[in-house]
């Protein structure tokens, strides 16, 4: 049935250029060229690409790096793979924000040119290929009785992987027994909250600031009383966490939300201490904790007193939030009764998704994933403390060493909230500190959300604001 040959299937048909010495890996150059050809409407819908062996003869490469290329681009929706074992360009070009392409993210969120709002990851840069693989040796692979119902703490593979991860790369001491595997820090915290209150927990501090969509309205909603412990440049404050005479303790000590503080392990060592007395229960959102650029990785609390800390992970910033795919690691006494909440909230989390991820992080494709976007998010970070440092120096930057946002404090007299609606009115998105403080009043501060705009966008976003800071200064 007329195939549409691209020619005589060598690289230069496919205007494939490799520069082995760009520090990119062959099978993303093949990938670059060929989605560029098909944007560019060089190879057309329904053309054949050369045979996976003749195209790695023609670029002298292992055929393996093509045959990469193309299940990357198969993923994608670029390519189609035919039976007789031939691969096309797909019929239909899939939505550009679905690509995998290089990182060019949209700079641009919904009326805004550009838009620094936080809490976004780059799911361009989802690994599809490498999941595909996952996804497809758990279909080939599983018997058919792991896909029945479970209990609610997920899928024994899952855990058992985690813990290696966890144990490895986050210093916690986690054993599979203890895991609870479940849609996100979202469900986890919901869960816990669940179970503080039918323990009889009457009082939960949090951070202030911390974020406003989850902890907060959920205890305020289960009927906790909710304390707000401030924080400083260096997390929470310990001494204030004496005073709050709380049950629990909700912490970012890894990358205080959003302040970016990093918890040091003297106050590590006392908010351990103050649980161990009180028998209050510390929980620990180690969310941003993958991403860190300048600094030597800090440990998880949980690690230091199991029996008092829960941790909670998620891979909403690491792969994408869409996944819904976060754990637990929970004190003995309290896993039976995570679990049974689990059960009532979903009857459990998707067992092929969960399997997918342990097959991912048992290959190590979740470690080379995190080692290829560190570079891509500093690079962006630093495109951001640049154009502050030359375009904005008034500006505070702080806890800028890991995640995917920074906070910059503004100088007295310079209102947050005008020059939050002075950056709207010249098409800038962006959030101030103050909304997210549980007690009120506070210096004034930006949350710049960096990990998917492009490094231009960044410099643009950043020359809007400084336009908005010199209107509400003119006034
Ligand atoms: C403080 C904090 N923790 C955790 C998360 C991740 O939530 P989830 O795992 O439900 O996507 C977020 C989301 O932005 C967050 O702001």
């Amino acid at each position: 049935m007329g195939r549409s040959r691209t020619g005589s299937g060598l690289a230069e048909d496919l205007l494939i250029e490799l520069d082995r010495d760009a520090g990119v890996p062959l099978h993303r150059q093949i990938e670059t060229s060929i989605r560029a050809g098909i944007r560019a409407g060089r190879l057309r819908a329904g053309a054949s690409l050369p045979p996976s062996r003749t195209l790695a003869a023609g670029l002298g490469v292992s055929r393996g790096v093509v045959v990469e290329a193309y299940q990357q681009l198969v993923a994608e929706g670029y390519l189609a793979s035919r039976s007789g074992g031939y691969t096309q360009v797909a019929a239909s070009m899939p939505p550009v924000a679905a690509g995998a392409g290089p990182a060019t993210p949209a700079a641009h969120g919904p009326g805004f040119r550009v838009d620094f709002g936080y809490g976004r990851t780059d799911v361009s840069q989802f690994p599809r290929a490498a999941w595909l693989r996952s996804v497809r040796a758990v279909l080939t692979a599983t018997p058919n009785d792991r896909f029945a119902y479970l209990d609610g703490r997920g899928v024994p593979e899952l855990h058992t992987a985690l813990c290696d991860y966890l144990n490895r790369v986050r210093g916690t001491s986690a054993a599979p027994g203890h895991v609870v595997v479940c849609g996100g820090y979202g469900q986890g915290i919901a869960l816990l909250i669940q179970v503080l209150v039918q323990h009889g927990a009457r009082r939960i501090a949090l951070e202030d600031p911390s974020s406003n969509d989850d902890a907060l309205v959920l205890a305020r909603a289960a009927g906790l009383e909710v304390v707000g412990v401030p924080v400083g440049p260096d997390g929470v404050e310990v001494g204030a966490l004496h005073r709050a005479d709380a049950d629990a303790v909700v912490l970012t000590p890894s990358h205080q939300w959003p302040t970016g503080g990093v918890l040091s392990a003297p106050a590590r060592a006392e908010v351990i201490r103050w649980a161990k007395r009180r028998g209050a229960l510390v929980i620990e959102d180690d969310y941003d904790a993958e991403y860190r650029y300048d600094r030597s990785p800090v440990g998880a609390m949980q690690g230091l007193a199991p029996d008092h800390v829960v941790y909670c992970g998620t891979a909403s910033k690491t792969l994408a939030p869409g996944l819904r795919l976060g754990w637990l690691v929970v004190p003995a006494r309290l896993v039976g009764d995570v679990a049974a909440a689990k059960v009532l909230a979903d009857r459990g989390s998707p067992v092929i998704d969960q399997l997918t991820f342990a097959d991912f992080l048992a290959r190590g494709e979740f470690d080379r994933h995190l080692r290829r976007m560190r570079p891509v998010y500093r690079r962006r970070r630093d495109a951001l403390l640049d154009a502050l440092r030359t375009q904005l120096p008034e500006l505070r930057p702080a806890g800028i060493a890991a995640g995917q946002h920074v906070v910059a404090w503004l100088p007295p007299g310079l209102d947050e909230a005008e020059v939050v609606a002075a950056a709207a009115r010249r098409g800038l998105g962006i959030h101030g500190v103050g909304p997210y403080r549980i007690t009120g009043a506070g210096p004034g501060g930006l949350i710049f959300g960096y990990a998917i705009l492009s490094e231009a966008a960044i410099a643009e976003g950043v020359a809007l604001l400084a336009s908005a800071v010199r209107e509400v200064r003119g006034r």
